[in-house]
């Protein structure tokens, strides 16, 4: 039974066939249970755990979401690098339905999540200013344009806390801001990667046009789900692809990010 890996996805349960001769591990953690047991599997040479974000059945919104559990429990299997696709909205006209963004920046509007590991035992404060491993970013990129997506290299994610849509008034002023794209997972899950000196790379699929954007009319559940759905085969192809492109060593920042700091606690 194969207890480790080295890359993390975290993502819709349409990812389950993304890997070859899969077991599942159930792994405990002291914030509690991940949203469901965990997925080993192969993509190439690599070993890669997968953990469905919502739960196999969709069971947690966006607000209850273990996401603790969930990156803890992958740092215990040794992963360190962390691919995120997910479902957005757009803020902006030119990007559609269809357009991948590799956002770099990230706005949080969440209200009522555990957000951090270091809330006793004293003062952690980790490095946020860009929340996203360069590498994992220009080799998602670099791989979606190669692909043949229409991708968007950048781009500001402001993370609502959900599990309602926006208004069209919130809508306009994040559009306003200059922000590009609308979801409800992104936040806590890149800062609690960054807490544990993951590398967090996010793919977001725009499924629909948000309610402020002079395109979109409002969006609803079924919409989102179904693009989602539509396009998960195209979505998991890309995952793959970027898991196998992923270079075994790390180059960038993430690694460093506890790099003399006194933890209260040892990481797994
Ligand atoms: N996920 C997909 N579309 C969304 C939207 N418009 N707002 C928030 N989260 C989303």
């Amino acid at each position: 039974m194969v207890t480790r890996a080295d890359i993390g996805v975290i993502g819709g349960s349409g990812f389950y066939s993304l890997l070859d001769d899969a077991e599942e591990v159930e792994v405990t953690t002291p914030y509690g249970p991940p949203s469901d047991p965990i997925t080993i599997g192969r993509i190439g040479s690599r070993t890669v755990a997968f953990v469905p974000r919502h739960g196999r059945d969709h069971r947690f919104p966006p607000h209850r979401i273990p996401y603790r559990a969930n990156l803890w429990a992958l740092r215990s299997l040794g992963v360190r690098q962390v691919l995120a696709p997910s479902a957005v909205g757009s803020l902006r006209a030119e990007y559609g339905p269809g357009t991948l963004v590799i956002p770099d920046q990230l706005v949080d509007r969440t209200t009522s999540r555990s957000h951090t590991y270091y809330d006793e035992g004293g003062a952690i404060h980790v490095p946020f200013a860009d929340p996203y491993c360069p590498t994992g970013r220009s080799l998602a990129y670099a791989t979606a344009s190669a692909e043949g997506w229409d991708v968007a290299d950048g781009g500001t994610l402001v993370v609502i806390e959900g599990p309602r849509f926006s208004s069209r008034a919130e809508s306009r002023w994040f559009a306003g801001n200059g922000w590009t794209i609308v979801g409800m997972t992104g936040y806590p899950e890149a800062a609690l990667a960054r807490e544990l000196a993951l590398c967090y790379t996010t793919l977001a699929l725009v499924t629909d046009h948000d309610a402020g954007v002079d395109v979109g009319e409002g969006v609803t559940q079924e919409e989102v789900f179904a693009f989602f759905a539509a396009n998960s085969e195209r979505m998991r192809t890309l995952v793959a692809s970027v898991a196998a492109a992923l270079p075994t060593d790390r180059p960038c920042h993430c690694p460093h990010t506890l790099d003399g700091i006194k933890l209260p606690f040892p990481l797994p």
